[in-house]
């Protein structure tokens, strides 16, 4: 048995990060939650009053992050260091939200994000999960799954899960947060979301998280 890598792609609400986070625990696997990566990124950018338009300003910020992600048991989400301090919640504000895929659409912004995640991977047994991890983060991944569900659906999951962490939530705002920032995130130039060619499509609509995890599992036992 040989530990492998996982690449999880889709669009928001179509269940990655609690699917990625699951799978990687049952695996014994590390979980890298690469949006959180472009989220803190922009958190910062935001404090220090840098445009989502300002690609070298934002490079310059980046270049002096370091970005580390730690996840205990018992937190639904990955927990995020700058520089040795902890970001909380607020890397998933609406403000954050709102600029994330304008930030992160910058080619020498992702160059620089993708290294990162390419140099976490080197060690085998990681469970990443974006837009472009198949695609462009670890082409040569030995399992691909592309995660997708109605958008009525994620805008649900969206909505509770919002509610779930304290923050305000409007369903029809949150319905068009979610297809704007589909829209960028599919549209932009330099690798945009998409499908992988040798990527296990799974429609989450109607499964619980469970019954994906399990379906990942079973595929990745098969290629350990
Ligand atoms: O996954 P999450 O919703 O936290 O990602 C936030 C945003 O970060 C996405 O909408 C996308 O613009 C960007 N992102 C990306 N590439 C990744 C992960 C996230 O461009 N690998």
């Amino acid at each position: 048995m040989h530990k492998i890598n996982i690449a999880i792609d889709g669009p928001a609400g179509s269940g990655k990060s609690t699917v990625a986070k699951e799978t990687a625990a049952h695996l014994s696997y590390l979980y890298i939650d690469t949006g959180a990566m472009y989220r803190s990124l922009t958190f910062r950018a935001l404090q220090a009053n840098i445009s989502e338009q300002d690609e070298d300003s934002l490079l310059r910020l980046l270049t002096d992050m370091d970005i580390t992600l730690k996840h205990g048991e018992k937190e639904a989400q990955v927990q995020v260091f700058v520089n040795g301090q902890l970001l909380g919640e607020e890397i998933r504000s609406q403000a954050v939200t709102g600029k994330v895929s304008e930030v992160s659409a910058h080619g020498k912004i992702r160059e620089e994000m993708v290294a990162r995640q390419q140099k976490i991977a080197e060690q085998k047994g990681v469970v990443l999960d974006g837009r472009d991890i198949g695609t462009f983060v670890l082409p040569g991944a030995e399992l691909k799954i592309y995660l997708y569900a109605s958008v009525d659906e994620r805008t649900k999951r969206r909505h509770l899960e919002n509610i779930a962490n304290g923050r305000p939530s409007d369903i029809l705002a949150t319905r068009e947060e979610l297809q704007r920032r589909d829209h960028l995130d599919r549209e932009r130039s330099i690798a945009p979301l998409k499908q992988a060619k040798d990527a296990v499509p799974i429609d989450t609509t109607d499964l619980t998280s469970e019954e994906v995890v399990a379906r990942i599992c079973r595929i990745a036992r098969e290629k350990e």
